[in-house]
Order: structure tokens, then sequence, then C-alpha cells
């Protein structure tokens, strides 16, 4: 039987990821799991993450979801090496688990000509020193400078990004990561949430320095993995269906849900 492809995240980030596969990929379907009652992940141990998220992929394989995206850079620092090579071959080895880092640290040697990168991301993530290592590997060349910003995925699942305390952090975070490098021109927003913030973020930023989103970046690279994968790309349904799920109250997902994907949403509620 056919069925979606699961895009997983803590909470409302994911969207932003998956705003841009539906605009890449519109026929598809898809099931959105936020594990919103949980979030923030980013301050959370390794061991942690690794046990929500592995909660939340085997929740979508048991709705029949044949692939999983974690649309979530928390949870693919911590948690997809170990899901990928541990647990897959256990779960069902036919299904497939795919994360957002590789896609952009692959991308960046081809943004930057200074060759100076800005990561903005969650303790998490910038712990797990992932990309620095990724970059490291495709583009030895590239001096990457990371900026844990710890306040800004609860500010943005609260809806209160655009308050002066929340413009205030912002700030303080993105100027923190223009002073420890002045030679940065490219930013990754690595997380996915911070699309949400992303014209605040611009406002703190000189005008040649580049901010990058990852949607478009992770949504050519899933168009580019269905083709070399036509198995797959054949057991995923095709009907134009959106299903959202979340931990969280439906009623309050849903408002907050649609402001950042841009269309009404009417979640389910699940528990992991
Ligand atoms: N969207 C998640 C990410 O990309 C946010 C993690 C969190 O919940 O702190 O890292």
């Amino acid at each position: 039987m056919k069925a979606p492809i699961g895009i997983f995240d803590s909470g409302y980030g994911g969207l932003t990821i998956l705003k841009e596969i539906i605009a890449e990929l519109p026929e598809y379907d898809f099931l959105y799991l936020g594990d919103n009652a949980r979030a923030p992940y980013g301050t959370r141990s390794f061991d942690i993450v690794y046990d929500f998220t592995l909660e939340a992929v085997n929740a979508l394989f048991d709705k029949g979801c044949p692939m999983v995206i974690l649309a979530c850079n928390t949870a693919s620092a911590k948690a997809l090496r170990s899901i990928q090579q541990k647990d897959l071959p256990l779960m069902d080895p036919a299904k497939r688990v795919l994360g957002v880092i590789r896609p952009s640290t692959e991308l960046v040697g081809s943004l930057t000509k200074s060759k100076h990168v800005g990561i903005l991301a969650t303790q998490g993530t910038v712990s797990s020193n992932s990309y620095v290592l990724e970059i490291e590997k495709s583009n030895p060349d590239i001096t990457v400078s990371q900026r844990a910003c710890n306040m800004w995925v609860p500010l943005i699942e609260n809806n209160c990004f655009e308050t002066a305390g929340g413009r205030f952090f912002i700030q303080q975070d993105v100027e923190a990561l223009l002073f420890n490098d002045p030679l940065i021109d490219t930013i990754i927003l690595a997380c996915t949430h911070y699309p949400v913030v992303q014209a605040i973020i611009e406002e703190f930023v000189p005008n040649h320095v580049k901010v990058i989103a990852q949607g478009p970046i992770v949504a050519e690279s899933l168009k580019a993995y269905l083709l070399r994968h036509p198995a797959m790309n054949d057991s995923l349904s095709k009907n134009n269906e959106r299903v959202f799920i979340t931990t969280e109250t439906p009623s309050s997902f849903d408002k907050n849900a649609s402001l950042i994907f841009g269309s009404a949403i009417q979640s389910e509620h699940i528990v992991l």
C-alpha cells in the first residue's frame, strides 16, 4: 500500500521545511508530526533527543510512512546516525530516515566567497559539532563559527519572537556570531525553526552577508533522492494530502502552525 512521507520536528520548525518540500513535490502526501508538548529539544541531552526521535520515527512508521525526514537539526545531529545504523535494520530495512544537515553542508562551498561561514543553531546542534565536521569533510578550506541561540526556539514555539524581548535575543546572538568572525559572508539557519524569524535576523546582518534557510535545499535534495530511488518513490502516495499530528493540544498547534505554514491546519492529537 502506498503511503505518505513522514516529516518530523520537535515542534513547528519542520513546517518551514515541509512548505518548501510541497513547493517542489506538490503531488506527494505528507504526514507531519510535531512533538510540541516536549519542545524544545535543543537543550536536552543526547540520550533524551535520541529516545524522543526514535519514538516519533516509530509512530510515523506505524502509520505506514515508508520514509521519514527528520526536519530538525537537533534530531539529525543527535539521533539520525544511530537510528540509521542501529535501529532501522531491526525496525524495517526497507524504510528510510533522512536528515537535514548533509544537504546544507554539501552546498555551502558554492555559497561562500570569503570561505567563512556562520552557523546559528540550538545548543544541541552546536555541541554535537556536526556542522563543523561535515563542512570539514566536503570543504576543508572553510572556517566555521557557531552560535547557540538558546532562546529562539522557545520564543518561536510561544509566538513571542516579535516582542522587544524576542528581538533583543535575536540581535544579541546574530551580533555575537559576526563579532566572533567578521569575515563571515554566509550564515546557515541550522535550526528549522529559524526561518520564522529570518526577516528579523536580516535586520542585524550587513547587506553582503547571505542568510540561508534550509527548506529549499532539503526540498531539492529530497527530489533528487526520489529520482535516484524509484522503488521508494513508487511506495509513496501522491494525492496532494497533508495530515498534521501533534503531541500538544491540537487547537493551540493549529493556531501557530497555520501562521507559519501559511494556510489553515487542522491537526490531530497523538501520544508518543
Ligand atoms: N527545529 C529544531 C532544529 O532544527 C529545533 C530544536 C528544538 O526543539 O530546540 O534544531
